[in-house]
């Protein structure tokens, strides 16, 4: 009896343990998403399918996710720091410097796009992402 008690008890910790581990682990985000612009958004929307696990097996999370300096300028990414959208930062309002990145749609053309053209690998036609 007193054994039973035992063992229920460390396993109840060792539960506990294993979903305390799992809280500090690193949130991922969907494994799947629907992006789509909500700030400066096209008259007709054009949602685009992002794999976004599939790109975490081969990438690391610097090569998508950053932030913003004080001064306005972009902070490279650092394990487990607050991951915002692309538009609340790559919106007109926000005036980017930088032209060719100045609304999600620009921001998410260059870096997607991008890195499709320059790796020979990934969809980088309209339909491809932009499913009908
Ligand atoms: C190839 C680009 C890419 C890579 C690599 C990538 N992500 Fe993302 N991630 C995105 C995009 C795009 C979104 C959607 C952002 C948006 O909705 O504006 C996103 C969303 C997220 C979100 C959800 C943010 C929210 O609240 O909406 C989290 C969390 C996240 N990513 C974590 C990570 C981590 C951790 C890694 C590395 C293990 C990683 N991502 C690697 C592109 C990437
Ligand atoms: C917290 C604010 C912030 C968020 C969130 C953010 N960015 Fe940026 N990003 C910046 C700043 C600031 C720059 C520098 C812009 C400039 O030089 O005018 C930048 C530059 C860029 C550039 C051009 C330089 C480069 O590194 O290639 C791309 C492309 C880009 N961001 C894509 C994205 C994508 C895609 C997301 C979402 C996954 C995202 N950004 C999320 C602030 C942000
Ligand atoms: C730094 C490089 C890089 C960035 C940034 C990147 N991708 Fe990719 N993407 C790839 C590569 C490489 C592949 C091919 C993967 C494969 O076939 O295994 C790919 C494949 C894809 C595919 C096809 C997946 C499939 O199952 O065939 C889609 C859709 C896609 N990317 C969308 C996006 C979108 C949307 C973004 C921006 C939010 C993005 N990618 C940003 C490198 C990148
Ligand atoms: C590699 C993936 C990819 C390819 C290829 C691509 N786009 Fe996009 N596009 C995106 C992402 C990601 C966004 C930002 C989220 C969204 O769809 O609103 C976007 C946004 C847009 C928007 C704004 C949509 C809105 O709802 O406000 C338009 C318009 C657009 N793209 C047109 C095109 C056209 C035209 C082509 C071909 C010349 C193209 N895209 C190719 C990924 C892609």
């Amino acid at each position: 009896m007193k054994k039973t008690v035992m063992y229920a008890a460390a396993f109840a910790l060792a539960l506990g343990l294993g979903f305390s581990a799992n809280a500090m682990a690193l949130d991922k985000g969907p494994a799947e998403i629907t992006l789509l612009a909500t700030v400066d958004a096209a008259a007709t929307p054009k949602p685009a399918m992002f794999p976004h696990a599939k790109h975490q097996e081969k990438l690391a999370c610097k090569e998508c996710h950053h932030s913003k300096g004080a001064d306005g300028k972009q902070v490279a990414y650092v394990e487990g720091q607050k991951i915002e959208k692309c538009e609340s930062c790559h919106n007109k309002a926000a005036g980017m410097t930088n032209a060719k990145v100045a609304t999600f749609k620009d921001a998410a053309h260059t870096r997607c796009k991008g890195c499709h053209t320059e790796k020979k690998a990934g969809p980088t036609k309209c339909p491809d992402c932009h499913k009908k």
